[in-house]
């Protein structure tokens, strides 16, 4: 089990027309992570906010910034997003691009690198990168759309990795990011995970303050 848990809103559940009133709700309920997701409607059906967006967020907030590019291309954006303000970025493993190379120079600019994988990527797919990654990211969701319903299955990818992590001493947080709700949270972390994405089960609560509270209070047995 983890030490700490740490809640980080999707800003994709927000109000699109009001990021900024969203980000403040995020730090009305203390959190201290912000998850940003970054699409291109290429790599994922759907297309949503761009660096200028992040650069007037982080002008108001001093929220960790936890982005996440869902794009074919990672690669060719990470200076953009690192000027924009992000404090790590984490790329997916599927498309075809220098992987290794992109966490590198992400690294070498002095903020986290994360690896991410779909639901139907097995975790062979990231081993290469575990051994110098802050952070892997596991999809409990097809990427894509904030409110979709959790797969269950894909904890068995968030056990391994912890299993791996301490056998090998490996240092990455394991992070679930989709449908996750209070009703799943104890499973999730029981499985290893470190940080939770809360997008909907977050913004549509009726109180934020107390959805995080609920989830720092999951005890775990
Ligand atoms: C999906 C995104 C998630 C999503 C989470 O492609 O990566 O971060 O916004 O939202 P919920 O919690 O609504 O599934
Ligand atoms: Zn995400």
């Amino acid at each position: 089990m983890t030490d700490t848990i740490t809640l980080a809103p999707s800003l994709l559940a927000g109000k699109q027309d009001a990021l900024g009133e969203s980000l403040k709700l995020a730090e009305s309920a203390k959190v201290k992570w912000l998850h940003l997701d970054i699409m291109d409607g290429h790599f994922v059906p759907n297309i949503s906010f761009g660096p200028k967006a992040l650069t007037d967020l982080r002008a108001q907030s001093e929220l960790y910034f936890d982005v996440h590019l869902m794009l074919s291309n990672p690669d060719a954006h990470i200076e953009s997003f690192i000027n924009a303000g992000a404090d790590s970025i984490t790329i997916h493993c599927e498309p075809n691009y220098p992987i290794e190379d992109t966490l590198s120079l992400i690294r070498a600019r002095g903020i986290k690198s994360g690896i991410a994988l779909n639901p139907e990527t097995d975790i062979e797919a990231i081993l290469p990168y575990l051994r110098f990654v802050d952070l892997v990211l596991v999809m409990t969701v097809n990427p894509g759309f904030g409110g979709q319903s959790f797969i269950p299955s894909c904890l068995e990818k968030v056990s391994q990795l912890k299993n791996l992590k301490e056998n090998e001493n490996y240092n990455y947080k394991i992070e679930v990011d989709g449908g996750v709700t209070l009703e799943n949270a104890a499973e999730c972390l029981q499985s290893g995970a470190d940080i939770l994405v809360c997008g909907t089960a977050f913004y549509k609560s009726r109180n934020p303050q107390q959805f995080h509270q609920d989830i720092l209070d999951i005890k775990l047995g």
